[in-house]
């Protein structure tokens, strides 16, 4: 059973996602994160992340595993635990230049078709692109969004001192910048079930994910 949870930053895809793979002892996938641990490493060796051709020839270079352990989700580059570094304000201003270039992403969507390929029960990927081209056969897909407004709110209260204008501002130039690049975009599967957090608690989006599984599961 794959569960394909997309949207933009700040509807709940995470906590939505790991709470849900916990409660149906799934598998869970962050591919933001391998994003991110991708920035990461370019930023540590020195490559112009502005620069799509050197970022290209750098792509296959760190080597990135992701734990899908939901009560505890691990990322490390070369061995090296990058959950804490892979946060940052700088990794996160640069993320979206990095994951535009077709090569970085050829190379994380092969990791994430392997270990999708390789969950034992039940697997749910969080990111963008999951239901439109790396799992494009997920069993059930999701589109979380959210009101700008409350995307912010809930970014702000995550970034602790940063205030509430420059995360938003910063949050609608990262979406902005994932839907509009060339190389599978953020965007809706035309099968996906789209859910508005906006006046919801985690827990009723939980809940509402967790039934679409079981329908699914009675149905198949
Ligand atoms: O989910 P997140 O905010 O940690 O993701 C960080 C960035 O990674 C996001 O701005 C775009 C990129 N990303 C992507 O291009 N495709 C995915 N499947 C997941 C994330």
């Amino acid at each position: 059973m794959v569960v394909a949870i997309d949207g933009p930053a700040g509807t709940g895809k995470s906590s939505t996602s790991r709470a849900v793979a916990a409660q149906l002892g799934f598998s869970y996938l962050d591919t933001g994160a391998q994003y991110r641990a991708m920035t990461w490493w370019m930023l540590g060796h020195g490559v112009d992340v502005d620069d799509p051709a050197a970022v290209a020839a750098a792509a296959d270079k760190p080597e990135i595993v992701s734990g899908t352990d939901p009560d505890h989700p691990t990322i490390t580059v070369d061995g090296v635990d990058v959950a804490g570094p892979i946060r940052t304000p700088e990794v996160t201003a640069k993320v979206s230049a990095v994951s535009a270039v077709p090569e970085v992403r050829r190379r994380i969507s092969g990791i994430q078709r392997a270990i999708a390929a390789g969950a034992e029960h039940g697997i749910v990927v969080e990111g963008r692109d999951i239901g439109t081209t790396v799992l494009p056969d997920a069993d059930l897909k999701i589109f979380l969004t959210a009101s700008p407004e409350a995307r912010a709110a809930r970014r702000s209260g995550e970034l602790k001192g940063v205030d509430l204008k420059t995360t938003h501002q910063a949050l609608i130039a990262r979406d902005t910048a994932d839907s509009s690049r060339a190389a599978s975009p953020l965007a809706k599967a035309g099968d996906a079930v789209e859910v508005d957090t906006t006046e919801l608690t985690l827990q009723q989006v939980v809940e509402c994910v967790v039934t679409l599984v079981e329908e699914k599961r009675v149905a198949r």
